[in-house]
């Protein structure tokens, strides 16, 4: 049987994992700066983690939800004290897109209304409606197309306080990625969330944060929204959430009201995903990885603004995104090819750094012997050979 071709993949079989490590079949190991799209929160393959898991395993994996499931509870306690978030309840799915669907799903129950607000570039995933607010006609195929979604200039105030004057009261929600991810690293203005936050309150919408790429640590805050000083009614998570491990989740601030049957699912909260995000929020806890992704971020962001032909460094902790200019193009793939770096890219030129949140100096300092190589080598000013310097 073929497999469903539905990626361009690189022709790398990755085999081991270590931290911020990987290594293919042939033994060549990789530095990931992209942690499998910014999955990887605690570090490949880290011990606590796989112990927590192995341990889980060994008792029970998986009872539906129709039995009391206490490991649901310990998750939510631990995800409230970390995130600050105590007074809001937690659903548990699969993934992001299914994190959104049930965010969506949720904040037009409780304002019996259907318009959402999302924005240009936004990417909430691939399902129904979260792939119907995610501004890319080339992925909504016909069934998903509605009236119900509304794009609206990213960052723009003016328009969505003309747009709340006049339709506020049809609005369900709001949804809206802090730092866009797939759309390029762009980071919403505090202002742009705090007039968000308003015409919410305002207006009795729902305000979702899409956290499934910025959120669980990544921008240095346990929510990339947390920068802005406001809360959102529904935060939504998955990605960092079990270090590759799928579980994805919603927070629900505490005025939204649950009913039997308006959420449900088969896989969510199981018992061995809850351990797996046991552990992340363990390793995250002890190892102080908030502080961590601040400062290694900061320390990134300030290095990549020193080197020629970058352009643009933009980003918040461990989420950051810069272009290339014209001569450096090739970039990604010299970093791949010929120094075995991973890094993550959104259309049409810009490089994405998503490195897990344990990455340490060292490795920040081996990516860059390998960017300022790799920079020299696309500038014709060394050959290849003189920089594969850079040491697992
Ligand atoms: C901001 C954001 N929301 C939602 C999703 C969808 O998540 P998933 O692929 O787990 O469904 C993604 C995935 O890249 C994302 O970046």
């Amino acid at each position: 049987m073929k497999l469903f071709d539905v990626y361009p993949i690189n022709d790398i079989n990755i085999t081991d994992a270590k931290g911020s490590y990987v290594w293919d079949d042939k033994g060549q190991w990789y530095l990931d700066l992209y942690g499998g799209h910014a999955v990887i929160s605690i570090g490949h393959t880290h011990p606590d983690w796989v112990k927590r898991i192995d341990e889980q395993l060994r008792k029970i994996a998986f009872y539906s939800n129709s039995v009391k499931i206490p490991i649901q509870q310990e998750l939510a306690d631990k995800l409230g004290a970390l995130s600050g978030k105590n007074d809001y309840q937690l659903f548990l799915c699969n993934s992001g897109a299914e994190a959104n669907e049930n965010a969506l799903k949720l904040a037009s129950f409780h304002t019996g209304r259907k318009k959402v607000i999302a924005f240009s570039k936004a990417f909430h995933g691939r399902t129904s409606l979260a792939v119907a607010a995610t501004d890319n006609p080339a992925i909504v195929a016909p069934v998903n197309e509605t009236d119900n979604i509304v794009f609206l200039p990213f960052n723009n105030e003016e328009a969505l306080t003309a747009y709340f004057q006049d339709h506020g009261k049809e609005v369900a929600a709001v949804i809206i990625e802090s730092i866009q991810g797939v759309g390029g690293i762009t980071v919403a203005t505090e202002s742009f969330l705090q007039a968000i936050r308003h015409w919410c309150t305002e207006s009795g919408a729902v305000f979702i944060a899409d956290e499934v790429q910025c959120g669980y640590g990544r921008t240095g805050k346990f929510f990339a929204l947390d920068h802005a000083g406001v809360n959102a009614d529904i935060y939504t998570m998955a990605k960092g959430m079990g270090n590759g491990f799928p579980i994805g989740g919603i927070l629900i601030a505490p005025h939204l009201s649950p009913r039997h049957g308006m959420l449900g699912t088969t896989f969510g909260g199981n018992h061995l995903a809850c351990a797996a995000a046991l552990g992340v929020l363990e390793v995250m806890e002890a190892e102080h990885l908030l502080a961590k992704a601040k400062e290694s971020g900061e320390y990134i962001m300030s290095t990549l603004q020193t080197i020629q032909g970058l352009e643009n460094v933009r980003g918040k902790g461990l989420m950051i995104g810069f272009e290339v200019s014209e001569g450096l193009k090739g970039l990604r793939k010299v970093l791949l090819d010929d120094y075995h770096v991973f890094t993550g890219e959104a259309k049409p030129n810009v490089v994405r750094l998503l490195p897990a949140l344990t990455i340490e100096r060292k490795h920040i300092d081996e990516f860059f012997v390998a960017l300022r190589a790799a920079v020299a080598q696309l500038s014709g000013e060394t050959p290849v050979a003189e920089n594969k310097k850079v040491q697992a």
